[in-house]
């Protein structure tokens, strides 16, 4: 672990380096762009709608079973995921690289960057292999509190469902216009 930070930052520097962006990442960067737009739609649809129907207790379900199938679905030569320095699925967990773009994004919004203005992009060229990388923040909005929110003020019932799918949930005591996390997207591209 502790060799990798220095290196992950020599490989930054690298980049920070490089020329223009190039058309490869021009290319990555919308279609990247439009893949986060369409998973943020597709997810909050299905949330919508399942608290509708069913109000938050049935709405954890569909988030614990649809949430990780429909970002699935949309990968192709572009993987998209969610993820966040307060975890409540470990299979969410950020590698080293997001989870220093996460910080950045928290330093940021601390020194008055508009939440809705955190969005990264990145190349990280080896010898072998070129990622593509994006992270854009997602904000933590009034709909998301009855989950992400104070555990306290949560029902019993809304808080036992978490408890008994995430034991180690981190994902409580959000605020409005707090991060809630990011969506990352990569392309891998061998040399
Ligand atoms: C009905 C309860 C519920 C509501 C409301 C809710 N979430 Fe979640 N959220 C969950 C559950 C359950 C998971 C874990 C499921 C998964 O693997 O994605 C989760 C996971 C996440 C994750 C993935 C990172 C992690 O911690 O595992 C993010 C990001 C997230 N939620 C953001 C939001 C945002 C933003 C809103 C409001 C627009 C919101 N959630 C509203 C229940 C909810």
């Amino acid at each position: 672990m502790k060799k990798l930070i220095p290196f992950s930052f020599l490989l930054i520097a690298i980049c920070a380096c490089a020329d223009n962006t190039s058309q490869q990442e021009e290319e990555f960067q919308q279609q990247a762009s439009l893949k986060i737009k369409a998973l943020a739609n597709e997810l909050k649809q299905a949330l919508s709608t399942s608290m509708q129907s069913g109000g938050p207790v049935a709405a954890v379900q569909t988030c614990k079973l649809e949430a990780p199938k429909i970002t699935h679905a949309l990968n192709d030569h572009l993987v998209i995921k969610r993820t966040s320095l307060k975890l409540r699925n470990p299979d969410n967990a950020p590698d080293l690289w997001e989870k220093e773009i996460l910080a950045s994004f928290e330093k940021k919004l601390a020194s008055g960057t508009p939440i809705d203005q955190l969005i990264h992009s990145e190349t990280i060229k080896t010898k072998n292999s070129t990622t593509l990388r994006m992270m854009r923040a997602i904000p933590t909005q009034g709909l998301c509190l009855s989950c992400h929110g104070d555990k306290q003020t949560m029902g019993e019932d809304l808080a036992n469902a978490l408890e008994e799918s995430y034991p180690n949930d981190l994902a409580t005591g959000f605020q409005v216009g707090q991060i809630r996390g990011a969506f990352s997207v990569k392309q891998i591209i061998e040399n």
